[in-house]
């Protein structure tokens, strides 16, 4: 119904329109348009002869579009399709177009497919990831994605986007070095699959539902086992990633199955470095064998950005470019970012090292996405999301949502009696110091932005409560020099302080690692020396994507809070402001581990193991795995409330049901496999959260496992989450369905999903439940 109403209302403005699009094109893309190239494929109206063209026919099924579509062209125009910066075929209709967009949390300038130049400026600018994940809010995620998508969609619209866009990244954050981590869902498997199947439906699914249509295509990236750039000497150009089959199926893939099977994603990137000596973009098991193969991806499979190229060039892995073009596109590979795929295709297809047909089957998958997204349907303007437009990005409430997301993931890490939240009756001034305070546009964005609709720092966000001096303390976070005096001075005569530390992108972001978590510079310095002057409260932020060691703020009496924001995106300064003056209560808790800087003196952070070796010391990584010291824990978080659990049904015992001829029937077993027919008991796990302080807030339940020790399993596995939002005195039933294979298994020692028999630890918070499984 709303269809047809759509339609009426685009065919009134399409003439103007297309003009404007044409318009659009001509001035911001010049040295892409051929004078002759269509605005749009399949212009029927603009084109009679197109027709009779059957992949122009919306009434054939897809799959019948795409094969003529693939008959009609020769081989030079089909390897034209095997690049990002697809040629498009004028005698044809079908315009040039670029694959490469992004949107990692919001649309991106970053990739050659979407550019602010035109009638849109700015649009919407979310947290940073890891900031968002804080938020375990699974249906925030969602929500976030479906702006971005509608955003993208009025972009594309007025020629200013593309509809395939490279975002998410859901590599996990194994080592707190890395300078990408930012990017990504943290470092638990469980919270990152969350995330990106929540995200990507956000992204992709229309209002209809129809699994035929996407209403943008999204990306799984780096697959797999890529979190390293930049470290020392290590590149991730060339890295190999040495990965047991354990941690692989472990860590290192789940996140990239949920993307393909439960949130339907339309793509997955394949990263630079090598997994046990081969490059993943030529690795036939990885690429066919599991994610066509085994997860059935309805999709394109993209390399990174030249990793076809460094095949060749940097990996030594062949002898010729062609052998690099054909070996990745017999792996599954199906788009080559950059141009290598269009340069030396034609000779690999002629020196006979790659048919014909494994074009045809790679176009095959790139074209079924293009149809989905209505890129062979004609005029944009006159299909489902046609009547978006400039109006619809940057909205109020889609800014807000970019400020709500930033509140929600906000983490207060430390908070002492009569600190936070400030009473703007009782806190008349405010100090503000620090590098992170003011002029930091470009921080608050992270990496992969775009431009904002509007940037609102902290220093501007406090003061719109109360008045406040200023003063960077240090002119860049590098913080080689300070001025401590003139910072301490402000301190000495505030009611309180607000310090805002931390990192930019100078310091972490794609292409260079940390080689330390201590505050860069003299910001330790400067921080212990305000704190020891102010006469209030003194409130640290910290602006990263990483963690650090803290310890001495922790410790610092006169630090009375600590609270990480992430890159909190366009409206952080508010978010802050939000919390700071108990606006909003906050919620946010930890994705990923704060180490001592110990660990990254004692961890290379080249070893991908996950486990840790007793042999040699190594301890370890993540929550799920090392078991020493943190500054800050996964999880980590708290309220201006306080929050109770109870538990009010569980099961205590569980007996799983075998076929007669299993083997374990006659001898003894400390796992069974997690398939058959013992798969389909549930375990119910009920769980009362009071509010028992005095204000309303949210508050995540993080349901963990502490599995039986067999596999070398985890310490402890994240089962699920659940964020709920109570009233003061107000209680409510959280209940977890625990599947006992997908949600209690481990993985074995050659990678294999398994069901370990003994005693499973639950755990939330405090509260701890013993479920004992056995056949
Ligand atoms: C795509 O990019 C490559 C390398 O920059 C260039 O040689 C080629 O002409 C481009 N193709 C199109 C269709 O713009
Ligand atoms: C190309 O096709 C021929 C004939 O079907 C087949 O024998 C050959 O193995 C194929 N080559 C490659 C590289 O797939
Ligand atoms: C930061 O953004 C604000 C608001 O959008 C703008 O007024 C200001 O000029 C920007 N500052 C810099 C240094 O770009
Ligand atoms: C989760 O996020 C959504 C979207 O912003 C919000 O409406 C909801 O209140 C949040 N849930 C909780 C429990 O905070």
């Amino acid at each position: 119904m709303s269809y047809s109403q759509q339609t009426r209302r685009n065919r009134a403005l399409s003439s103007v329109s297309t003009l404007l699009l044409s318009f659009l094109l001509c001035i911001s893309k010049p040295s892409n348009a051929q004078s002759s190239s269509p605005v749009f494929a399949c212009d029927v109206a603009g084109n009679p002869s197109l027709a009779g063209f059957g992949f122009c026919n919306t009434g054939l099924k897809a799959e019948a579009r795409v094969t003529d579509l693939i008959g009609r062209l020769t081989l030079e125009e089909k390897i034209g399709f095997l690049v990002s910066n697809a040629s498009g075929v004028s005698r044809l209709g079908i315009p040039y177009y670029n694959w490469w967009s992004e949107a990692l949390h919001g649309v991106s300038s970053v990739g050659r497919g979407s550019d602010f130049s035109g009638l849109v400026r700015g649009a919407t600018s979310f947290p940073q990831v890891i900031l968002t994940a804080a938020s375990f809010n699974i249906s925030l995620f969602q929500a976030i994605g479906k702006v971005v998508s509608t955003e993208a969609r009025a972009m594309h619209n007025v020629g200013q986007a593309g509809l395939t866009f490279w975002s998410p990244n859901v590599n996990i954050f194994r080592d707190p070095r890395w300078g990408r981590g930012q990017e990504t869902p943290g470092e638990d498997p469980t919270l990152t699959s969350k995330y990106a199947v929540a995200y990507v439906k956000g992204l992709q699914e229309t209002d209809g539902g129809d699994p035929n249509r996407l209403k943008v295509a999204a990306c799984c990236k780096h697959y797999t086992a890529y979190d390293l750039d930049e470290w020392k000497d290590v590149s991730r150009f060339t890295f190999n990633a040495v990965v047991n089959q354990q941690d692989m199926y472990d860590t290192f893939q789940p996140p990239f199955k949920s993307c393909v099977v439960d949130g339907n994603v339309a793509s997955v990137m394949c990263s630079y470095n090598k997994v046990n000596g081969k490059p993943t973009c030529a690795d036939p098991d990885l690429l066919s064998g599991v994610i066509r193969g085994q997860w059935k991806l309805n999709g394109y499979i993209v390399s990174d950005c030249d990793s076809v190229e460094f095949m060749y060039t940097r990996q030594h892995y062949t002898n010729t470019p062609e052998e690099a073009v054909a070996k990745s596109m017999l792996a599954g590979l199906d788009l080559n970012c950059d141009h290598y795929a269009g340069q030396h295709a034609m000779e690999a297809v002629k020196t006979g090292l790659v048919n014909e047909s494994a074009i045809d089957n790679a176009l095959s998958n790139n074209f079924a996405t293009l149809m989905r997204l209505g890129f062979f349907d004609g005029d944009p303007k006159n299909q489902p999301y046609g009547n978006l437009g400039p109006k619809d990005v940057c909205t109020a409430e889609n800014q807000e949502l970019a400020r709500e997301a930033a509140r929600q993931g906000i983490v207060l890490l430390k908070n002492s009696p009569g600190s936070l939240p400030f009473s703007p009756s009782a806190i008349k001034t405010l100090a503000v110091i620090g590098p992170n305070a003011h002029d930091v546009n470009q921080t608050m964005i992270g990496n992969y932005h775009g431009e904002p609709c509007k940037y609102t720092t902290p220093l501007q966000g406090l003061t719109q409560t109360v008045s406040a001096t200023y003063s960077p303390g240090c002119s860049k976070v590098a913080c080689t020099e300070a001025d401590i005096n003139s910072a301490t001075a402000l301190a000495a005569s505030a009611d309180a302080v607000v310090l805002v530390m931390g990192l930019d992108q100078t310091i972490e972001r794609e292409d260079l690692d940390r080689v330390n978590l201590n505050l860069p510079g003299k910001q330790q310095e400067l921080v212990t020396e305000v704190a020891r002057a102010a006469k209030g409260p003194v409130v640290l932020v910290i602006m990263s994507g990483g963690g650090f060691d803290i310890t001495f703020a922790k410790n610092d009496e006169k630090i009375t809070s600590i609270m990480w924001v992430g890159y909190p995106g366009e409206a952080g300064g508010l978010a802050i402001a939000d919390v700071i003056f108990g606006r909003h209560n906050p919620s946010g808790r930890l994705p990923m581990t704060w180490y001592p800087q110990t660990y990254v003196e004692k961890v290379p952070m080249s070893n991908m193991n996950m486990r840790p070796d007793e042999a040699n010391g190594y301890p370890g990584r993540t929550h799920r795995f090392y078991a020493g010291e943190t500054v800050y824990a996964f999880g980590d978080g708290i309220s201006y409330s306080k929050f109770s659990h109870r538990l009010v049904k569980a099961t205590r015992h569980l007996s799983l049901r075998l076929d007669e001829s299993h083997v374990c029937q006659s001898s003894e077993c400390q796992s069974l496999d997690a398939v058959g027919p013992h798969c389909e008991s549930v375990v119910e796990v009920h769980v009362e959260v009071s509010n028992v302080g005095d204000r309303e807030g949210s508050h995540t339940v993080l349901m963990f496992t502490s599995p039986p020790a067999v596999h070398r399993s985890p310490i402890k596995n994240l089962v699920g989450f659940e964020k709920v939002g109570l009233g003061k005195s107000e209680e409510v039933t959280v209940r977890f369905k625990v599947d006992v294979c997908k949600d209690l298994s481990v993985v074995d020692e050659t990678g294999k999903m398994k069901v370990a028999l003994g005693e499973h630890v639950l755990h939330v918070g405090s509260l701890k439940h013993s479920l004992t499984i056995s056949i």
